[in-house]
């Protein structure tokens, strides 16, 4: 069942390029210029009429949430919250019927976002739900929402999830976006059909796998490692220390990068592994210059830059390249080579990949 894979983890996350155009399939329609998906249809007028999105979810699909506000607030211009569904839903928040809830959960069983679901819905808002489990308690309470195709989820660390969660969110800003003419007819085309190749890009991001096992060796003693991004890619590196401790029990951080001097590089020295992305696109010379930072404090510097990249390639330790895309797209290429290091990491320290200590799959409990 595990497909000659040594855990569902390494499977899962091998299964991401297919997984990722089960979800665009059907609903991107490259070459007609469409993006059709029946629960935004059926609630357009309440998409475009929202003054504002808030979305819920916690873990990981949180992370899927701010990646997505980027690209709500840059296709779309709708404002975004992203909120842990935990403090949401105990906070008395502001919410009303002018209000749009996009509730993300793989299980969709998990407690705390299924209480903030009931919460908004009280209150008058419309909600959204964003699941991979069909017929899920998170499914079957939201007004409406869109299936991520990602399949049978059972390594507990997520990782097909979060990027068929990305997936399913931008098809949706896309679809808004060309609704409310906030972005061009020629940016929309060429988002749909960057979208359409982006499986045979996972795929060959994929191809990192031996590099990052290499990195992984060296760095398996680590006690702490830092996670630095910006934009497009701040979320991502959240999401890339989140897989590195509930797998490896690593001490990991992420960051976005220019908050590294408010703080976190007190913490540099010789010992400390610091992942940095820095995809060419996307404030690139700011992220130069806060590697250039860690450098001159001695701190080991593994980069994810695009392929053909020099000039990080000169100051990093170690780099891992993933092939060009559209600024927007690169979560889904720099969280795979992410997702492998934190996999190899745990591998040689003989941890439970799959079935981490102290988790479950579902969070039911609050
Ligand atoms: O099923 P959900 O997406 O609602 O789960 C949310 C989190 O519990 C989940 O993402 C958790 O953080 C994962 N173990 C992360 O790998």
């Amino acid at each position: 069942e595990k497909g000659g894979y040594e855990h569902f983890m390494l499977k899962e996350i091998y299964e991401q390029p297919s997984v990722i155009r089960d979800t665009y399939r059907g609903r991107l329609l490259a070459n007609k210029g469409i993006i059709q998906m029946a629960g935004i249809e059926d609630n357009l007028e309440k998409f475009l009429n929202a003054e504002r999105i808030i979305i819920v979810a916690c873990g990981t699909s949180w992370h899927a949430g701010l990646v997505a506000e980027y690209i709500f607030e840059e296709f779309a211009r709708i404002p975004v919250e992203v909120e842990y569904a935990s403090e949401f839903r105990y906070r008395n928040p502001i919410i009303g019927p002018k209000d749009v809830v996009i509730a993300i959960s793989q299980s969709g069983e998990t407690a705390d976002t299924l209480a903030a679901i009931k919460l908004a819905k009280e209150r008058g808002a419309f909600v959204f739900g964003v699941c991979n489990v069909v017929g899920s308690s998170i499914s079957r309470e939201t007004h409406a929402g869109a299936y991520t195709h990602a399949g049978p989820e059972i390594g507990v660390a997520s990782t097909k999830a979060f990027t068929t969660q990305i997936t399913i969110l931008t098809l949706i800003s896309l679809r808004l976006a060309k609704a409310k003419g906030t972005m061009s007819n020629s940016d929309f085309h060429r988002y749909l059909q960057e979208l359409e190749i982006i499986p045979e890009k996972v795929q060959e991001a994929l191809q990192t796998n031996d590099v990052a096992k290499v990195i992984a060796e060296i760095y398996k003693d680590a006690p702490n490692c830092l996670y630095l991004g910006r934009g497009y890619n701040f979320p991502v590196a959240l999401e890339g220390a989140l897989k590195l401790k509930e797998i490896s029990y690593i001490h990991a951080e992420g960051y976005p990068a220019a908050e590294m001097k408010h703080g976190p590089i007190a913490l540099i020295d010789e010992k400390m592994p610091v992942v940095v992305i820095a995809p060419k696109q996307g404030h690139y010379d700011k992220v130069v210059s806060n590697i250039q930072e860690i450098k001159s404090r001695s701190g080991k510097i593994i980069a994810i830059v695009t392929k053909g990249d020099t000039q990080v390639r000169d100051l990093a330790d170690h780099v891992i390249e993933i092939p060009d895309t559209i600024e927007a797209l690169t979560p889904l290429l720099t969280t795979i080579p992410l997702q492998l290091l934190s996999y190899h990491i745990a591998v040689f320290r003989d941890c439970n990949v799959d079935q981490p200590r102290n988790l479950a799959k579902s969070v039911t409990v609050e």
